[in-house]
Formats: structure tokens, sequence, C-alpha cells
């Protein structure tokens, strides 16, 4: 198999050496394509573009398949602790015990957040966003914890993982205490993760929000199957602010407002509005359908659909059984769930679809789990960021600790106004 490829240009020929990675995709190296011949290569939405080379997160989208670390995501079904994959993502395997009681020590004692937060929060007002203030909270904690601006080893790198994973949840739960005006919860040292963010979100002074174990489980496997994704657009995010050397908070605050748009995270909560505006009785299933499929309608088929996934994107599928096993458990009927369905029934053997190779990704499922949990429809994507922030942890140290790693700094080609003068006010 070639490992060059060849370009002509004007009567000259040019070289460039073909990248292959473990799974046996190839990449042209273009890095000295301007200073060779003076072009760019031009890719909006990157398509077609590889901005580096990752040992974290590998997914073939035309066979449905995703691996963290070579492992994978069906494997952590029967075992769903997000703890351990947020430690296999950041450090490249799973934690051997001492490594699980340190890390889990760490993430118990840092579930609090500086009192002088709160005041943070009131500053906000009821009708804010949680996305925006998971953001800015973000950022802020870094304000309380500057020691942790610069991570030169992996002992620092460590408790600054454990600090942000344990304290966005924190956050998440405050976020959501805020704008309802309800008093805030401290986590309970006797929880563990998932179980103790539900307790932050649901217990009140005086009755504790107890979580059954299958729940427990569930909330586990939603944050593993959001916990990356490659070079999605919110860790791209991630690693271009983290490439100009800015600090981990800043790029993970970053990634929470890529996160945040409607075609990327925000399609969870898109996903539940079309439920419910079709269950509203605003129309039926197939007449929705049709109306997704004519783009002057500007209206898509949300959680449909993958820029990878040519196939079902395996998280989907994984997200459908759990979200049947949850509303079973806690004896919720919800008839968006059918509608789901019939979606789906109806968009799998629609030709515009199959055409198009669109099928349900990961949002299309987990909006319906995190409501039968009691999660508002507005706090949905600020899970799918919990889940993820261990990804852009994984993306940011790996980029970090790459001494070959650059400023990300694209090019462009420029289609403006050429060879216009200033005018003064008097004569414009
Ligand atoms: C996530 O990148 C990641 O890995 C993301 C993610 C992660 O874990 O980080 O997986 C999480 O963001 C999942 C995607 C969530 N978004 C949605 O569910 C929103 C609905 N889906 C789309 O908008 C769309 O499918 C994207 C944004 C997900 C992907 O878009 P692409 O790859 O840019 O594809 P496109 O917009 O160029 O569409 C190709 C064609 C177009 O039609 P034609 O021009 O060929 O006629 O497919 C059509 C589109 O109109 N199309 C859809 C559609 N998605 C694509 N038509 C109707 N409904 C849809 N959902």
């Amino acid at each position: 198999m070639a490992d060059s490829i060849q370009l002509s240009l004007d009567g000259k020929t040019y070289q460039y050496p073909l990248v292959t990675g473990t799974e046996h995709e190839r990449g042209i190296d273009i890095s000295r394509l301007r200073s060779d011949t003076g072009l760019i290569t031009l890719d909006p939405g990157y398509g077609n573009t590889g901005s580096c080379q990752s040992a974290i997160t590998y997914i073939d989208g035309d066979k449905g398949i995703l691996r963290y670390r070579g492992i994978p995501i069906e494997e952590f079904a029967n075992h769903p602790n997000f703890i351990e994959v947020a430690w296999l993502l950041i450090f490249g395997r799973l934690p051997n015990k001492a490594e699980k009681d340190r890390f889990s020590d760490r993430l118990t004692g840092n579930a609090h957040l500086h009192e002088a937060m709160k005041h943070t929060f009131e500053g906000f007002p009821i009708t804010a966003p949680p996305m925006a203030i998971t953001s800015a909270m973000i950022n802020t904690l870094g304000c309380f914890h500057s020691e942790l601006y610069s991570l030169n080893d992996e002992v620092l790198l460590e408790e600054a993982a454990a600090r942000l994973i344990s304290k966005i949840r924190t956050i998440a739960a405050f976020t959501y205490r805020r704008v309802n005006g309800l008093p805030y919860i401290y986590a309970d040292p006797k929880l563990r993760y998932c179980a103790n963010f539900l307790h932050m979100m649901f217990s009140m002074p005086y009755q504790q929000h107890l979580v059954d174990q299958e729940i427990e489980d569930a909330l586990n496997l939603i944050f593993i199957l959001h916990a990356d994704h490659e070079q999605n657009c919110s860790t791209s995010t991630v690693r271009m602010v983290g490439s100009s050397k800015a600090n981990l908070f800043a790029s993970c605050a970053a990634g929470v407002c890529a996160l945040w748009g409607p075609l990327h995270g925000g399609a969870n909560v898109e996903v539940l509005d079309m439920l419910e505006k079709i269950h509203a009785g605003g129309m039926t299933a197939e007449k929705y359908i049709e109306l997704s499929k004519k783009k002057d309608n500007n209206i898509r088929l949300m959680g449909f659909g993958h820029r990878v996934y040519k196939n079902y994107d395996p998280r989907a599928k994984m997200l459908q059984s759990v979200c049947e096993r949850v509303l079973k458990k806690l004896n919720v009927k919800d008839p968006l769930l059918d509608i789901a369905r019939k979606l789906e029934e109806l968009a799998l053997k629609d030709e515009y679809f199959v055409a198009r190779k669109l099928y349900p990704n990961v949002d299309f499922y987990s909006g319906m789990i995190m409501r039968a949990m009691g999660i508002p429809t507005n706090m949905f994507t600020v899970l799918f960021a919990i889940g993820r922030l261990p990804g852009w942890i994984a993306h940011w140290k790996e980029q970090h600790d790459d001494p070959a790693s650059k400023i990300a700094r694209p090019r462009q080609i420029y289609t403006g106004p050429v060879d216009r003068h200033y005018v003064p006010l008097d004569q414009r």
C-alpha cells in the first residue's frame, strides 16, 4: 500500500507522506503544502480534515464502532462505573485498586465549592440558561484553584481532574437549585458519584432523595456513553483553546459553550421539544417526518444523523435499552417514548433518511431517560457536559503533553474587497 501521495501543480510534482493509524486509517501529512506550493486546503466543517493524532477514542462510523482506549463501549454496560471510565480516558488504562481508591477519595474530598461561589450563583437571574451558568462557574472555579492553572505533572493533573469532575456535578446541582429557588444541598460523603449528584439535585433538608441501584447504574451509563467522542465540536474547541496554553478551566468552559449548540449537545433538548410538539397535537409523527425532509422548512429530525456515524450510533442502541429499563423501573408511561419509537420506525424505512444514512444518535433517547429521572429539560445538556468532561480533560492533557503541539491557527481564502482606500466622513 502506498506510503505517500503525489500532487502535480504547474508542471511540478510534490510528494506528501501518508500517516497510518493503529486502525489503519490513513491521512495525508500536508504540513509542508503551503511552503512547497503556496496552496492551502479548504474544508468547511473539517469533514475531511484531521486536526491531530490521538490515542484516546476510536470511532468507525460505517460499522457503528466506538472504543475508549481500545475498549468497546458495550463492555461497560455490565460494569457501569463513570469514574473508572474517566480515569481510563485521562490516563490511558483502567485504574488499579489503589488508583481507584485514591481518585475516589479525591472526588469525595472535592465535592464542595468555595462558599463565596454561592454569591456568584445568586448573581444569575433565575431565567439564566443552565449552560451559561455552568460555563461561567467552571471559569469561576479556576479563580479559586489558580494553583492548578499550570499542570506540569501527573499528580497535579490528577488533582485538577478530580476537582473538576467532582465539582462540575455540584455546580450543576447548585445551578438547578438556584434557578428553582431551592436550598443548596451539600454532597453526602457516603454516596457514590451519581447517587450523590441526584442527592444534591433532589434531596430537601428534611428528606433525602434515595436512588435505586438500577437508576444509579443508568446514570453511570449515560455519563459513560457521553464521556468522549474523538474530535467532536466541543472537544475540538477544548483543544483549540488549550493549544494557546490556556488553562484547563478556561478550555473546559469553552467546551461547555460549544456543546450548548442545538446541532451538538443541545440536540437532546431539541429532541424533547420535537416530541412534545408532536404530542401536543401540533402534528403527527408522519407529518413531522415529511416536514423534516424539506430543507426550506428548516426543520430537522432532531436526534437523527451524525457527521461520523453512517450507521446506527452504538450509544443510541445502548440508551434505547436503558430507556426501556428505567421507564419500567420507575413505572413511567411516557407517551413521548411511543412517539420516538414511531419516528424511528418511519425514518428507518424512509428513502430520504436511508439514502443519507441518517440514524438515531446519542441524543435521541438520552433525554427521555433523564426526563424519567426527574431531570428538567433545560438541564439535559448540562448532564451531557458532566459526562463529556473527562473526554475534554483527556484531550487537553494529550495535547498538553505533546512536545510537538502548536497553537491552532487555521488559514482562509480571502473573498473580500480588493484595494480600497479610506474615505473621509464628509465624502461618504
Ligand atoms: C452530537 O460530532 C460528534 O461526535 C457529536 C456527538 C458527540 O458525542 O460529541 O456525537 C454529539 O452532537 C450528536 C448529533 C446531535 N445533533 C442532532 O441530532 C441534530 C440533528 N442532526 C443534524 O443536524 C446533523 O445530522 C448533524 C449536525 C448531526 C450532522 O450534520 P452534517 O454531518 O453536517 O450533515 P449535513 O448537515 O451536511 O446533512 C447531510 C444531509 C443534508 O441533506 P442534503 O443536503 O443531502 O439534501 O442530510 C440532511 C441534511 O439536510 N440531514 C437531515 C438531518 N441530518 C442531516 N435531515 C433531516 N433531519 C436530520 N436530523
